[in-house]
């Protein structure tokens, strides 16, 4: 496991609770042999402790080396070995096509890799095809919710892809849930900041450009060469606070509430919430955006950090398939990619 922070952690904890379990009951025997963050690692040739890896990663006298940690990873005398990159880190992603070529499985919540150059895209789907190893990335988009999974269910069914939309940033999903007319913009953005929920620079949800991500991992699981540029981003970050620090962002970022606020007062006079959605039709074309949407409307009646998809298809086409609830945190994202490694042990022989 690298990162040991929200989702490796969590991942962890969870491991943890279930792993004797699993051994028992299912026949699998999950070893945890390293964990590493970008100051620390710690191996063991059989397996870690994993009521006690962070202090024994506190402890440990080895500093984080990705070479010798992948070398340790990839032990003759196991019969599979899996990578779970819990970071957001683009370095490492530069690594996973030799990773899979070397016998590595890897797991990520990590975007930075189906989201970057579609030439990489191709060839790490290749690599992973010639070399029999499996890369799997559910929690990619919507977190712990089955959204890549569904829509690869519908399309290897044969259903007709017609429309993708939905709320797909749970900090944006927060934000304009929030937005009740008392408050402003700013205002909310501030509280998301100071909850947590945001960024470390909150600019990074407000641009749009994780929505933006996130439609492009869709958008080439529909099979279509499509590039980040491709994709048309409201971003909701002034001009002139590009630059700023991120103090002197939240400071200043009230001045500009007055367009969104004039747009809120407008769809509240329509009986109508604001939502920031992302969407992509069958030709390909993808938009991320302020829309507005009547109260009856399954996107009006989100909560909390929420996030919501719906696949319009050939077969669910007057009614929509939907997938909702929450689309990120610690423990549901962690349980996505804990999911996934349990896929992963099936795909490998793992008794039923
Ligand atoms: N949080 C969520 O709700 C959520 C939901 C869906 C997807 N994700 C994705 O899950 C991933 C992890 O998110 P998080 O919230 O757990 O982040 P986080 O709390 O910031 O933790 C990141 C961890 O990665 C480590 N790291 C970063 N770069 C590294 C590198 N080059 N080599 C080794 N370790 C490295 C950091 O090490 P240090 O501890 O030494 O800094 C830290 O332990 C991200 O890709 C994120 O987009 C998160």
């Amino acid at each position: 496991v690298i990162g040991t922070g929200l989702i490796g952690g969590t991942l962890l904890s969870q491991l943890q609770a279930r792993i004797e379990e699993l051994k028992r009951h299912r026949g699998i025997d999950f070893r945890v042999r390293g964990i590493m963050n970008t100051r620390k690692m710690v191996l063991a040739d059989r397996h870690l402790n994993l009521e006690r890896w962070r202090d024994e990663l506190s402890a440990s006298s080895k500093t984080a080396d990705l070479e010798s940690f992948i070398n340790h990873v990839n032990a003759a005398h196991l019969p599979h070995a899996v990578l779970i990159d819990a970071t957001g880190s683009a370095e490492l992603t530069g690594h996973y096509e030799s990773w899979l070529s070397t016998g590595i499985n890897i797991i990520t919540p990590n975007k930075k890799s189906n989201a970057g150059p579609f030439a990489a895209y191709r060839s790490l789907r290749e690599a992973a095809r010639k070399h029999q190893r499996y890369f799997l990335y559910e929690t990619n988009v919507g977190a712990g919710l089955p959204i890549i999974q569904t829509l690869r269910g519908l399309i290897d069914t044969g259903d007709e892809i017609i429309k993708i939309e939905g709320v797909l940033s749970g900090t944006l999903s927060y934000i304009f849930n929030s937005m009740d007319g008392r408050r402003g913009f700013s205002e909310v953005v501030r509280e998301a900041h100071s909850l947590g929920l945001t960024e470390p620079d909150p600019r990074e949800d407000l641009s749009g450009v994780d929505v933006a991500r996130k439609l492009i991992i869709l958008a080439r699981e529909m099979g279509l060469e499509k590039e980040m540029e491709a994709v048309r981003v409201e971003s909701m970050v002034a001009e002139d606070l590009r630059a700023a620090t991120v103090d002197e962002y939240l400071n200043t970022l009230g001045k500009h509430d007055q367009k969104i606020t004039a747009l809120l007062s407008s769809a509240r006079d329509n009986g109508q919430v604001l939502r920031y959605v992302g969407a992509i039709d069958s030709n390909g074309d993808m938009s991320a955006r302020i829309r507005s949407y009547p109260l009856d409307h399954a996107f009006a009646s989100l909560t909390g950090s929420d996030n919501i998809v719906s696949f319009q298809t050939a077969r669910y086409n007057s009614q929509p398939m939907i997938v909702r609830g929450p689309g990120a945190g610690p423990e549901v994202t962690a349980g996505g990619v804990f999911a996934d490694l349990l896929r992963l042990a099936s795909f490998l022989g793992a008794p039923q």
